[in-house]
């Protein structure tokens, strides 16, 4: 047996300014997920760590616009980003927040340790800055033309359209992205990291990992060509992490903090310690970063290289107390449709929308099919569609439902007799051990693409083997033949559970339960999976429909979605206006009128009858007695009530909602519940009143 590797899979943490859409999923976080369940399989010892990204420039003018505090809007992103992943089964072992108190005091303590050892230069220079609003105009507060390409709405710290990395002082015509004024210099003070001084170590650090993507390490080369500039750690700003007083060598720290690059990676740290302290062992961090033996890996988009792979592994080489990345596996970029994903023009798919219309495996599995590994990528819903028709449904799911659909028809479904394998057969188990031995392989090199293309190839010769064997013939004329047929194809299709699982995690877990295996496919053993071990005679569940087909006009409603929204320059040169930066139609603080107010007619509602809904696992049917009449709503729920305990309850029911249909199952209003990530409770009332009665 191989010693268990030590493994510690970051993702990079999402600003929390804003929803999560598929472009994120397919760079950072799928392949990670799969690449951490596979490890989880392996029975490696792998943490999943990730959070929000709740500082930096883009979440305070968010703010300012919103005239909220900055916590108000990380607040609500932070636990609507982390519902979402988890809707999408990325399970990480902890998703922790950059405005934590262990985070502040994780970034505070490692920056006074760079203090300490002298590692920064203080400088005072000249810095732009708006008279209007009285502050400074660091990063995005401030946007002009790029003198790279002459793009007008290139921002301080990076020019969107042709990627060159800029300061504020770089840019042609600079005015503040918070009063339109135009910036006067003013002197300021900041803490500076000399990256040259650290070029020869990252470099023979660097030389070291030849097996890194060509495209990290031919973004990695141009930098070092460039050679590496000093970059400012500390920015002026209210909004972030405060430095440190005691390390200041008298300077004033006031109205300064921590520049977001600086504490976000460090929020990789913060985050492990916090998931220790739920572990019950405060202590168990160090293990992951500081072992030698530790794989780190960090999952990105190509976006974040730089700061990956030379800015924070230099800062880990300065303090001399952590592991440095073993590999920075970054992705390249996802399109839509031809264009240029955009969440200032709408131009995107959200998680939350697509969860309303398809199931998240389906989505899983086509970004995975389509990963930007090598370069950029485009996903279309016509793609989507065939994809999801052509491959799961007619493929993997028709493989799985056949051979389920056979054996409970002709073999009382119950598992059959192997009987004799002939040459044929030992091909079956041949494959049924190489390939997820291949597969893993894949998994390993960080070919996730492949991988999944291997894991189909898998249901694909498995189709054939049902095919070449002719069961339906093979019933009357060799009926012990048919049986060691059906049980090879069962055993096919338990490996194709385990070997599924990482990429269609929801599936799998239904698989299991037709299979009607002992407990969870995620406790199995990828190495053992080659043993196909199916008792004769052992009972199978009811055969269900994995991937029902996704019909022309679902799609074609997408399609049209997007087009309603946007209208995507093909040139790429995206339409900057500031007026609708991060505005989306999801306002979280728009105020609304009273009058709007009261057209919402809120209900006191008896349920009478609570069900599952079949095939949501997170949505239970409600019949409701709203005084006057009777009603049906469906509400998602189900992992946090008993059908059971709702009975009897009064509930709160928006009345006049537009009824829907949700998962085929008809909803005629909606009740209300609160949230706090996955905890949910409905609203009730703390006395009896009669049903019907209004809410005012
Ligand atoms: O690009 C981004 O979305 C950043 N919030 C990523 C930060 S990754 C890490 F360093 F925290
Ligand atoms: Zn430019």
């Amino acid at each position: 047996m191989n010693r268990k590797e030590k493994i510690l899979v970051t993702s990079a943490l999402p600003y929390a300014n804003g929803p999560i859409h598929l472009g994120h999923l397919a760079g950072a976080y799928l392949p990670a997920d799969i690449y951490v369940r596979y490890h989880r399989l392996k029975g490696n010892d792998v943490i999943y760590i990730c959070g929000s990204d709740e500082h930096g420039v883009p979440i305070m003018l968010r703010a300012r616009q919103e005239g909220i505090s900055p916590q108000k809007i990380v607040d609500f992103y932070h636990e609507k980003n982390k519902a979402s992943f988890a809707q999408f089964g990325i399970k990480f072992d902890y998703y922790g927040r950059t405005s934590s108190k262990v985070h502040h005091q994780t970034s505070r303590d490692f920056f006074r340790t760079l203090a300490k050892k002298g590692v920064f230069v203080l400088k005072t220079e000249e810095q732009l800055y708006d008279p209007e609003a009285e502050m400074f105009l660091a990063d995005r507060f401030v946007r002009g033309i790029c003198p790279k390409c002459g793009f007008k709405e290139a921002y301080g710290d990076q020019c969107e359209k042709c990627g060159s990395s800029l300061s504020p002082t770089d840019l042609i015509e600079p005015r503040s992205a918070v009063t339109n004024a135009k910036p006067v210099l003013k002197k300021t003070t900041h803490w500076y990291l000399p990256l040259s001084r650290f070029q020869k170590k990252l470099e023979n650090w660097i030389s070291g990992h030849p097996e890194w993507r060509t495209n990290v390490l031919g973004q990695v080369k141009s930098w070092f060509n460039d050679g590496l500039r000093e970059r400012a750690v500390t920015r002026d700003m209210s909004w972030g992490v405060s430095i440190p007083e005691d390390v200041a060598n008298g300077a004033d720290v006031s109205g300064k903090v921590l520049y977001v690059w600086f504490d976000a990676p460090i929020g990789y740290i913060s985050a492990t310690k916090e998931w220790a302290d739920l572990q019950g062992n405060p202590e168990l961090w160090k293990e992951y970063w500081q072992d030698q033996k530790t794989k780190l890996v960090h999952f990105i988009g190509k976006d974040n290289i730089v700061f990956h792979c030379l800015i924070f592994p230099a800062m880990l080489m300065a303090h001399g107390d952590f592991v440095l990345p073993d590999n920075v596996p970054a992705n390249e970029f996802l399109n839509l449709e031809g264009n240029k994903l955009s969440t200032s023009r709408n131009y995107a798919v959200w998680l939350d929308e697509y969860l309303e219309m398809f199931p998240a495996d389906n989505l899983r599995y086509v970004l995975t099919s389509i990963a930007p590994e090598t370069k950029d990528a485009d996903f279309s819903w016509k793609d989507f569609q065939a994809r999801s028709n052509s491959e799961l449904a007619d493929i993997l799911g028709n493989f799985i439902h056949r051979t389920l659909t056979f054996v409970e028809k002709y073999f009382n479904n119950r598992v059959p007799e192997p009987g004799k394998y002939d040459e044929l057969d030992m091909e079956v188990l041949q494959q049924i051990k190489k390939s997820p031995a291949q597969i893993g392989t894949w998994i390993e090199k960080f070919e996730i693409r492949q991988a999944c293309r291997g894991m189909m190839n898998l249901a694909r010769f498995a189709n054939k083997y049902f095919n070449d064997r002719e069961p339906w013939v093979t019933r009357r004329t060799a009926p012990e033949k048919c049986a060691a047929t059906l049980y090879l194809c069962l055993g096919l299709v338990k490996t194709l559970a385990v070997v599924m699982f990482p990429f269609l995690p929801f599936t799998a877990r239904r698989v299991w339960t037709m299979l009607n295996l002992a407990g969870d496919v995620e406790t199995r053993n990828w190495d053992m999976v080659f043993r196909v071990h199916l008792t004769p005679g052992h009972p199978l569940n009811k055969a269900e429909v994995l991937f029902p087909k996704i019909e022309d006009d679902v799609i074609i409603k997408e399609i049209e979605k997007l087009h309603k929204f946007t209208n995507p320059d093909k040139s790429g040169a995206e339409k900057q206006n500031f007026e609708n930066e991060q505005k989306k139609e999801e306002n979280i603080v728009e105020r609304v009128s009273f009058d709007d107010f009261k057209k919402i007619e809120l209900k006191v509602a008896k349920v009478l009858a609570a069900e599952p809904v079949a095939k949501a696992d997170r949505l239970l049917k409600l019949q409701i007695d709203l005084g006057s009449e009777e009603r049906q709503i469906v509400a998602g729920i189900a992992e946090s009530y008993q059908p059971e305990e709702l009975v009897g309850k009064l509930i709160v029911v928006v009345a006049n909602l537009e009824p829907a249909v949700i998962r085929g199952t008809e909803s005629n209003g909606m009740l209300l519940a609160a949230s706090q990530g996955e905890n949910i409770s409905v609203l009730t009332l703390d006395r009896e009143l009669a049903p019907g009665s209004g809410i005012k």
